[in-house]
């Protein structure tokens, strides 16, 4: 798998770090308030990231699946998300952060975002793991960011290409070799 990459681009090390950095943002906001917040961790892309981030968060919380799949035939041209399961728990009333690997062209999270509001949430703030240079507009942002990297495609710890790698412990650049020839 290791060979696949071309390079990490952010170690174990390095994401530990800044997982409980993460986790003490979300702590300062939310640590006072006694009905505590629910995460909604985007499907599949987040497990990893939610199950780490989640054990660094010491406040009462629940958790609501959402999963979303995106019908991809190249990886960076993305069709419209589509809904696989909507919310497994109701955030009517609740505090929520929506919970997603990374950030791109913002499609994925427009739509999150306006099917949880549809639900009401006390509050809604959206958390992501990574984000590339804002090919997102500006009403579709994250409050909770993770890194910035560069736009080059990136698998491991949660983040896949055609639904592999996401065991990888680190984040790296899938060689381009591997990708789809995007030449016209
Ligand atoms: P967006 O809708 O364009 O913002 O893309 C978000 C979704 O696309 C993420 O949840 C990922 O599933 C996928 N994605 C975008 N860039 C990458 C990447 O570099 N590696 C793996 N998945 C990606
Ligand atoms: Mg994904």
């Amino acid at each position: 798998m290791l060979n696949d990459l071309r390079r990490i681009l952010i170690s174990r090390d390095q994401i530990r770090a800044r997982v409980r950095d993460l986790a003490r943002e979300m702590e300062a906001v939310y640590g006072n308030r006694d009905a505590g917040l629910t995460l909604v961790p985007i499907l599949s892309g987040s497990i990893i990231f939610v199950a780490d981030l989640i054990r660094e968060l010491p406040i009462k919380m629940k958790v609501a699946l959402m999963h979303l799949s995106t019908y991809r035939g190249a990886t960076t041209t993305p069709g419209d998300p589509q809904t696989v399961v909507g919310l497994t728990g109701d955030v009517r009333g609740r505090d929520v952060i929506i919970v997603d690997d990374i950030l791109d062209t913002g499609r994925t999270l427009a739509r999150v975002q306006a099917m949880i509001q549809q639900h009401q949430p006390a509050s809604l703030r959206t958390c992501v793991l990574l984000r590339k240079p804002s090919k997102a507009p500006p009403e579709v942002q994250a409050d909770f960011i993770g890194f910035d990297i560069e736009d080059v495609f990136v698998v491991g710890y949660g983040l896949d290409y055609n639904d592999f790698y996401r065991n990888l412990p680190e984040i790296g650049e899938l060689r381009a070799e591997l990708l789809p020839d995007e030449r016209p």
